[in-house]
C-alpha cells in the first residue's frame, strides 16, 4: 500500500512554538528506513546536544496526523528561516574559511617536483629547469609577465593542459614560448588552420629506401621527448586530431598507436600541452571575426584549463615598447603609440576594421619610424601593405587624430 501523501509538499524541517517556558520544538528529518521519519522534540535550543526529550521513527501518515496536530497547538515551521540563516553564515564566513584552506594547501604543495635542474622563477612561479636544446625558443628580455599571468605560469607547472583564448595577436603564444625559454624546455607548434593533417600530427609509415618506416608526428615526439606541444588554432582541428588529443588531455593521459600495432607513448615527465584558439568558450561573442572555427563542445573544454587573454594594456604596451627599443623610444612617443593601437583594437571588436592590431605589429612600426622619422612612411610596410585599402584608411585617420602632421 503506498503511504498517503503528505499536505505539506517539504515537511521536512523546525516546527516550533513559544511556550511561558521557552521555545518547544519538533524537529523532522529522514530516517534510515525507507518512507520513514524522525522525530526529535525538545524545549529550548535544538542544536545543543542533550536536550532532546523524545526521539522517535514514523510512517508517513503517523507523520501527517502529527503535522495536523501541531498545526492545531500552534507549531510553525522554521524550516525557511533555519535554511536562511544557515546559508546566510555560509555566505560570510566562506572567503576567511577558504582563505584558511587555502594557506594549509599551499604549505602541503609548497615545493616543486622538478627534473632533477632546479627551478627557475618566472614571475612569482618557481618553474621546473629543462636541459638546453634546439628547440628551446629564444628569450624575448623585453617580454612583460603581468601579475596575472602567475596563475597561467602554476597551471604549467601543475601539469594542466592549458588552452589560452584571446584575439590573434594578444600574446597567447609568445606567453608559452617565453615560459619554454625561460625554464629551457623544448617547443612544437602544429598550426590546426589548414597546413597540419592527422598524419603530421600522430604519425605515419613511410618507405625510404625499400624500407618501411614510421615517422613520430609532433604529438608523440614531443610526449616522448618531454618538449611542450602547442596546438595552435585547435578550434579549427580535425575530428580526427581531436580524438588522438583527448586521449593525452589527462596528466598522465598516454597516447595508443593504433597504426603501430597499438604502441604505447607514454608521456615524458617535461611533457606539457597546450592550445590556443581566437573563439572558443568567452570568446565566441566573437565568433564572426574569425571565419570557420568550429565550437568545441564543453566536455572537451572541462578538460583544459582556459585562460582568457586580452591585449597588453596602453601602460603595459608602452612599457614593452620602451625595453624593446631602448634607449632611442622615450616614454612621451610610446605612450601615444600605445594609444593608437588601442583604438586600432577597439574599431576590430565594434568590427570597423577587419584587421587585428598585434603588439608585433606595433613594435615593427614603431621601430621603423625610428629609422626613417616618419610616422607615415613607416606605417606603409608595417601596416598599410598588410591589410585592405578600407582598413588602410580608417589606421591613417585613427593615426592622424593622435599624431599632428609635421609643420
Ligand atoms: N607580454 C608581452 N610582452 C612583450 N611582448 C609581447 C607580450 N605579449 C605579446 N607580445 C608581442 O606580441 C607579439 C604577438 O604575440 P603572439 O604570441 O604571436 O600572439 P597570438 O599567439 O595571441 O596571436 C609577440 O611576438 C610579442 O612580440
Ligand atoms: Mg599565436
Amino acid at each position: 500500500m503506498n503511504a498517503p501523501e503528505l499536505t505539506e509538499d517539504d515537511p521536512l524541517g523546525l516546527y516550533q512554538r513559544t511556550t511561558e517556558t521557552g521555545i518547544e520544538w519538533w524537529r523532522v528529518s529522514v530516517a534510515d528506513r525507507p518512507e520513514s521519519y524522525r522525530l526529535e522534540h525538545g524545549i529550548d535550543q535544538p542544536e545543543v546536544a542533550g536536550s532532546v526529550d523524545i526521539d522517535l521513527v514514523v510512517d508517513a501518515e503517523n507523520l501527517r496526523a502529527k503535522l495536523k496536530k501541531w498545526r492545531r497547538e500552534g507549531f510553525a515551521i522554521d524550516i525557511g528561516e533555519a535554511a536562511s540563516d544557515e546559508r546566510a553564515a555560509g555566505r560570510v564566513g566562506f572567503i576567511s574559511e577558504l582563505q584558511r584552506a587555502a594557506a594549509r594547501a599551499r604549505r602541503t604543495n609548497g615545493l616543486v617536483a622538478d627534473h632533477g635542474n632546479g627551478t627557475v622563477q618566472v614571475g612569482t612561479v618557481q618553474v621546473p629547469r629543462g636541459v638546453a636544446h634546439p628547440l628551446v625558443p629564444r628569450v624575448n628580455p623585453a617580454y612583460l609577465f603581468p601579475a596575472r599571468f602567475d596563475d597561467i605560469v602554476q597551471d604549467i607547472v601543475e601539469n594542466r593542459r592549458v588552452m589560452l583564448i584571446g584575439h590573434t595577436g594578444a600574446g597567447k603564444t609568445s606567453l608559452i614560448e617565453q615560459v619554454a625559454a625561460r625554464s629551457l624546455h623544448g617547443v612544437l607548434r602544429a598550426n590546426m588552420n589548414g597546413q597540419t593533417t592527422a598524419g603530421d600530427f600522430v604519425g605515419f609509415w613511410t618507405v625510404k629506401g625499400g624500407e618501411t618506416l614510421w615517422v613520430d608526428g609532433v604529438l608523440p615526439t614531443a610526449m616522448r621527448e618531454g618538449h611542450w606541444l602547442i596546438v595552435d588554432e585547435i578550434d579549427f582541428a580535425e575530428p580526427s586530431i581531436l580524438a588522438a588529443l583527448t586521449a593525452v588531455l589527462e596528466p598522465h593521459g598516454r597516447l595508443v598507436l593504433k597504426e603501430r600495432g597499438n604502441e604505447i607513448v607514454a608521456p615524458h615527465p617535461a611533457f606539457r600541452l597546450f592550445a590556443t584558439a581566437n573563439a572558443v568558450g568567452a570568446m565566441s561573442q566573437f565568433r564572426h571575426l574569425y571565419q570557420g572555427a568550429n565550437l568545441m563542445n564543453e566536455a572537451f573544454l572541462d578538460r583544459w584549463r582556459v585562460h582568457m587573454l586580452d591585449y597588453l594594456t596602453p601602460a603595459e604596451e608602452s612599457d614593452v615598447l620602451v625595453r624593446t627599443l631602448a634607449p632611442h623610444m622615450t616614454r612621451a612617443l610610446a605612450a601615444t603609440l600605445a594609444a593608437i593601437a588601442a583604438d586600432c583594437r577597439a574599431a576590430f571588436a565594434r568590427e570597423d576594421l577587419s584587421s587585428a592590431f598585434s603588439t608585433r605589429r606595433l613594435l615593427d612600426w614603431a621601430e621603423l619610424m625610428l629609422r626613417t622619422g616618419d610616422p607615415e612612411r613607416a606605417a606603409g610596410p608595417a601596416i598599410y601593405a598588410k591589410v585592405s585599402p578600407e582598413d588602410a584608411a580608417l589606421i591613417r585617420g585613427i593615426i592622424r587624430h593622435h599624431i599632428a602632421p609635421a609643420a
